[in-house]
């Protein structure tokens, strides 16, 4: 098993790139090229406009990028090239077939495993970097083995992602772990040993936690099972907040201050998004289906059944208090990203709500500081007016270029994502009032109206997830 000089990353997406841009920021004597299929996403890493917005990242590629970090299509140079290469590529839940609405979709795994099984002469470490099925190394063990010529020697690796988006830059420089699963061997020991190395030369030695390969796989599908529960949790007990009169936000920070419980993830809301929560809990449930196990695959379900109710809870409460009726009412949707910090709107709680809304006839003015007018299009489907080639069922919103500009004529406004500029005090909440429609409301499905006293006072009607009125 060679040291490290050379590493290739097979997907340059949401975590392939920052993880490995990190990586060779941290490390300008290794050379590191991550590599994708997808021409738009590696000329869009190579420009000025980087594919992905993530807070501190366009400083750190630019800074290595032609020194020792570098984007290319040419998968197959790279792969060859390499020492170690990250498996990076995605795991989507399967739309067809067996499993499909469960288990995930490891054809592109497997594209990658068998690229790598013909391409690369002298073996390499393969680091599972995508979120797998726990056992999947076995399977691209036996394609390795299958494929590739007798003196290329391979070792598997698991060293699953936790970065959250928006916060991907500070969670790679300063990672609460970095988990390094290997097999039981002399060989998969050393394998380890040289990615541990690797990371070394930036993480703290105590974050560097090294296991068996099938621990490190499942950990990732149980941490992220274990944090998607929280807010599902809260989520459920803001359902008898609302009921009760109790405040979610005091319940929670009474629970928060039970070190036992913890301080995080328990902030009530519009439910989970983003494109690992829901996808990671179908494949832990379908993999206790596989196992035998209905009552564990039953039990972790009922956390996305929580998740999809939340969503649709927070729509129905708008119709609701609107008077039961919203069709052809203008409703301004402040933020459409799953998340702050970040343009993704994969799995956004956004685009249930807004279809909901449309569904019900609304006229919706949307507007998020970092999601495209092209990616809600392709969300929503395209906007009514649109010059669409294609039949196509257009929808009736329109995108705007500011808070105030989606407000104006609107009889509610929507906070979906928990933008800092939504919470700020610049925000001239007399300006808005005055440009909306009466009775104005404010629907709160994040909790970013901090006094909601003084804009009652205004004259807005607020309602908060998991406070009411
Ligand atoms: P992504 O869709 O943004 O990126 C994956 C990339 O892989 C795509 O650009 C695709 O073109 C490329 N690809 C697919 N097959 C390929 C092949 N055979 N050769 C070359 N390139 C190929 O996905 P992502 O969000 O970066 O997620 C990747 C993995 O990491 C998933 O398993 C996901 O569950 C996991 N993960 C994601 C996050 C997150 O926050 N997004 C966090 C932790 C773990
Ligand atoms: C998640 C995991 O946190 C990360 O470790 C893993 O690597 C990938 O999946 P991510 O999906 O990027 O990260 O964002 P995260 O911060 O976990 O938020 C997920 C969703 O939960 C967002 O829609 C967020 O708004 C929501 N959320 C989070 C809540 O509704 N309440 C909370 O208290 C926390």
């Amino acid at each position: 098993i060679r040291s490290v000089k050379n590493i290739c990353c097979i997907g340059a997406g949401y975590v392939g790139g920052p993880t490995c841009a990190v990586l060779a920021w941290k490390c300008p004597d290794i050379k590191v090229t991550i590599t994708d299929i997808a021409e738009d996403r590696i000329r869009a890493w190579n420009s000025d406009e980087l594919p992905i917005f993530e807070p501190g990242l366009d400083d750190i590629v630019k800074e290595a990028r032609g020194r020792n970090l570098f984007f290319t299509t040419d998968v197959d140079g790279s792969i060859e090239a390499a020492d170690l290469i990250f498996v990076s590529v995605n795991t989507p839940t399967k739309v067809a077939g067996i499993g499909a609405g469960l288990a995930a979709d490891l054809c592109y795994i497997e594209a990658a495993t068998r690229r790598i099984a013909t391409v690369s002469k002298r073996g390499a470490i393969i680091v599972e970097k995508s979120t797998v099925p726990c056992r999947t190394a076995e399977s691209m063990n036996q394609i390795l083995s299958a494929l590739s010529p007798s003196n290329a020697t391979f070792e598997i690796l698991s060293n699953p992602e936790f970065l959250a988006e928006g916060t991907a830059v500070e969670d790679l420089l300063d990672p609460a772990r970095v988990l390094i699963g290997s097999m039981p061997t002399t060989r998969g020991r050393l394998a380890q040993q040289r990615l541990a190395e690797v990371y070394s030369r930036w993480v703290r030695p105590e974050a560097i936690v090294t296991m068996g390969l099938w621990s490190s796989e499942l950990s990732k599908l149980a941490a992220n099972a274990l944090l998607a529960q929280r807010v599902s949790s809260i989520n459920a007990i803001a359902a008898i907040c609302e009921r009760t009169e109790a405040n979610v936000h005091e319940v929670s920070s009474a629970c928060r201050l039970d070190l036992r419980i913890g301080s995080k993830f328990l902030e009530a809301g519009i439910g989970f998004g983003g494109s690992c929560f829901q996808k990671d809990l179908q494949n832990l449930v379908y993999l206790s289906l596989s196992l035998g196990l209905p009552e564990v695959a039953e039990y972790w379900k009922q956390v996305l059944v929580m998740n999809a109710w939340t969503k649709q809870r927070f729509a129905r409460n708008i119709v609701q208090k609107m008077f039961s009726t919203i069709t052809a009412k203008h409703i301004a949707i402040l933020g459409f990203a799953f998340k702050a910090d970040t343009g993704d709107t994969r799995e956004a709680p956004a685009i249930d709500v807004c279809r909901d809304l449309l569904e019900d006839g609304a006229l919706l003015h949307i507007y998020d500081p970092k999601v495209s007018s092209s990616a809600i299009n392709r969300a929503l489907g395209p906007a009514k007016g649109s010059n669409v080639s294609f039949q196509s069922e257009q929808r009736a919103y329109t995108v705007e270029a500011s808070m105030q500009q989606a407000c104006v004529g609107a009889s509610a406004l929507v906070f979906l994502t928990k933008w800092a500029e939504f919470e700020s005090h610049a925000v001239d909440w007399k300006a808005i009032y005055a440009s909306m429609s009466k009775p104005a409301w404010i629907f709160d499905g994040r909790n970013i109206v901090k006094d909601p006293t003084a804009l009652k006072k205004l004259g807005f009607i607020v309602y908060q997830s998991g406070v009411g009125y």
